[in-house]
């Protein structure tokens, strides 16, 4: 008998994220990376257009962080870090966020991943009104087309329906409003602008639940799964006065944004807000071992510690502050601070959006996009209208397969080609991402229009 083939074993045994067969008919085989490229089993080469999951900040094949993992896997790589017990990994590491991190969040609890960040902030902010005697701040906001995770809280704050209805019931208490858009966003008031608008719906929102009903509004600071919309100059400003204004606690999500990502530290800096609570994950450890977290304010914290030990913030997780985790994490920092990756995603991020402008001649390209290494191209199916092109047209898969055929890897979302390489990606793999995605997109579409003329 033949020996089955990997993929073969892997159908066989493996339920993937998103599963369906059909989405798995030309699998690649990932076997190695350096740098911004990526190899698959064939031994081809490919532009790690999304660094992974939005997260390989540093890009692959660093050997000082597998040093690291292993140097504390041989001298202590887990124990428990349960009130009454600590690292001096995840000390040295929350004491290094604290400098890195918004002014006012030097406090932080560390979790696996993103999704479970998300559930740390909900409950967080369920746990501080009641602390303050306002039990009934439940509610928890969010948006329109964004992502906080899989697990039943982050899924209903996540604002892509498609991730909804095979689990519904939803968690109650969960609700969103648009997205800040400004390719999209309907502004019905003119008198305002397109941020001050967009914002205002979330005042709407409170008032529309009772403020007294409101826990948090939860906002990445650019969306990325859901296509990477940057919200305009003046939209966090307004949030974040009208979270104070109704006791809202205001929650970042920085799990694709933070460490980099978008040419600062973390996203909320180019809008010049704080929030109270900020989640990270992905590039903290440039994925070479999964971590992530959240970091509360002074005033959050203060909260925290002030309860009766009766009602202490009773959240566990066996992998919180776990050592190995923690030590590649503060050698991955290491890195991005000894090579200016922060820097360099600013500089290399502006020239990668000219580029991209570029592309708003070819045909099917709506809008184009950028902050840092953090972009996307915005395809449609007609550029007056910004009508995306039917979903029988299987745009998603046949723009990811003429990205890949093309050799970058990259991942689209509602007709965005998300673009978010490594922050050590080179100009000229930069320029190569640029070219392959006017190709594309011009076969794509030129495919589609010539069957529906
Ligand atoms: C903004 C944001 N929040 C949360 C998550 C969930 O993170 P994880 O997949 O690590 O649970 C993601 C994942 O893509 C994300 O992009």
């Amino acid at each position: 008998m033949d020996t089955p083939s990997p993929l073969d074993v892997d159908r066989a045994h493996l339920i993937h994220p998103l599963h369906h067969p059909s989405a798995h008919a030309g699998t690649r085989v990932w076997v190695s990376g350096r740098g911004a490229v990526i190899t698959d089993s064939t031994g081809r080469d490919y532009i790690d257009g999304l660094s992974g999951l939005w997260n390989v900040n540093v890009g692959h094949g660093r050997q000082e962080l597998a040093d690291a993992a292993r140097q504390q896997m041989v001298t202590l790589a887990f124990h428990s870090s349960y009130a009454g017990g600590t690292n001096e990994q995840a000390i040295a590491l929350a004491e290094r966020l604290s400098r890195l991190a918004y002014p006012s969040i030097n406090t932080f609890f560390f979790t696996s991943g993103g999704a479970e960040a998300s559930e740390t902030s909900f409950k967080t902010a369920r746990f501080y009104w009641k602390a303050l005697g306002k039990p009934d701040k439940t509610k928890i906001i969010s948006r329109h087309r964004a992502y906080h995770g899989l697990t039943l809280a982050a899924m209903s704050a996540t604002g892509l329906p498609a991730f909804w209805p095979m689990f519904e019931p939803r968690t109650p208490g969960f609700l969103h409003i648009a997205a800040p858009d400004p390719y999209r966003f309907v502004n019905t008031t003119p008198d305002v602008s397109l941020g001050v608008a967009a914002a205002n719906a979330l005042e709407d929102a409170i008032l529309r639940e009772g403020p007294e009903t409101v826990a948090a509004f939860i906002a990445e600071p650019i969306q990325g799964a859901g296509g990477v919309i940057i919200p305009p100059a003046d939209y966090f400003a307004r949030i974040r006065e009208i979270c104070a204004r109704h006791d809202v606690l205001f929650i970042a999500d920085d799990v694709i944004t933070g460490f980099g990502r978008t040419g600062r530290w973390f996203g909320l800096e180019h809008y010049g807000v704080e929030p109270d609570i900020m989640q990270f994950a992905k590039g903290i450890t440039s994925g070479y071992v999964p971590l992530g977290g959240v970091g509360v304010s002074d005033t959050v914290r203060d909260v925290i510690n002030g309860v009766p030990p009766g009602k202490r913030w009773m959240h566990a997780f066996t992998y919180s502050g776990h050592p190995t985790c923690c030590a590649v994490a503060l050698a991955n920092l290491d890195i991005i601070e000894r090579e200016r990756l922060v820097e360099r995603s600013a500089t290399a991020g502006a020239r990668l959006l000219e580029k991209l402008r570029t592309l708003e001649a070819v045909e099917g390209v709506g809008h184009v996009r950028g902050q840092g290494l953090m972009a996307a191209v915005e395809v449609v199916a007609d550029k007056s209208t910004r009508s995306l092109f039917p979903a029988e047209a299987g745009m998603t898969q046949k723009l990811t397969d003429a990205m890949l055929e093309r050799g970058v890897y990259t991942r689209v979302a509602m007709d965005c080609i998300c673009i978010a390489p490594p922050l050590v990606t080179t100009d000229a793999q930069l320029d190569q991402i640029v070219d392959t995605v006017r190709d594309a997109v011009t076969q794509v579409v030129g495919s589609l229009s010539a069957h529906h003329p």
